[in-house]
């Protein structure tokens, strides 16, 4: 048993959502993803870090969770910015239920237990959010205000197990830094961060590597290679 993290798996096999437009790497990236994914034993669990289908309702992205139901392992999913299928934690889960798609839950004000190497952690997180200070409105500073709370609620829940979270939106960029969930994840001792969002040429500004106690790492899929980052405890 394994834990793996990739974001941004961008699916739409039910629309018409071409992603080649944002580059060639982005061919055929479905059969990339199935190629990637090929490694991964049943008993794996893989965190998928947001934007993971562009369906427009649940319905809509029915297609796209039935290929990720029929890649291998448990997959637990969390909401990024271009989720606009994402609903209440009863309706979605009634989707998976109803399609009987049985390898795949959400993070959303919970958590997820998972041990390793004898050793207790839980899987905790939420989407993040993109807010500065400075030219940030009211409205994206009640959003900040709401992914906080949900971070603190999934960080809570998690007791006395180590943390390790997963989010959609990166702490850290460039200059840009994202005080609440960074106060968080030192309040809460968080050693490993993991994040989406981040494609094409903003990767070489994406922060990978150690800040106030914690290691972060870019995990979107085109950054990967199409292939789950395979996250080492130690
Ligand atoms: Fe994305
Ligand atoms: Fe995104």
């Amino acid at each position: 048993m394994a834990l793996y993290a990739i974001g941004d798996l961008h699916l739409s096999l039910g629309a018409d959502k071409p992603m080649e437009i944002f580059g060639e790497q982005w061919e055929n990236h479905p059969d990339k993803l199935r190629l990637g994914f090929a490694g991964l034993s049943d008993d794996d669990i893989t965190v998928l870090c947001g934007d993971t289908s562009w369906g427009m309702d649940i319905e809509d992205a029915r297609e796209d969770f039935a290929f990720i139901d029929s890649l291998p392992g448990r997959k637990i999913i969390l909401k990024g910015n271009h989720d606009y299928w994402w609903t209440t934690a009863s309706k979605m889960n009634g989707f998976l239920k109803r399609n009987g798609f049985g390898t795949i839950c959400f993070l959303h004000n919970n958590c997820y237990e998972y041990s390793e190497g004898g050793k207790e952690f839980a899987i905790c997180g939420t989407k993040g959010s993109f807010f500065e200070e400075e030219t940030g409105n009211e409205h994206d500073r009640l959003i900040l205000n709401r992914e906080a709370g949900r971070l603190k609620t999934s960080l809570e829940k998690a007791g006395t197990r180590e943390k390790i979270v997963f989010l959609h939106y990166p702490p850290i960029y460039l200059n840009y830094r994202c005080g609440d969930i960074l106060t968080l994840l030192k309040e809460y001792e968080v050693r490993y961060c993991y994040y989406g969002h981040i494609h094409g040429k903003g990767h070489a500004s994406a922060f990978n590597g150690w800040a106030g106690g914690t290691q972060f790492k870019l995990v979107s899929t085109d950054y990967l290679g199409f292939k789950p980052e395979k996250i080492i405890l130690y």
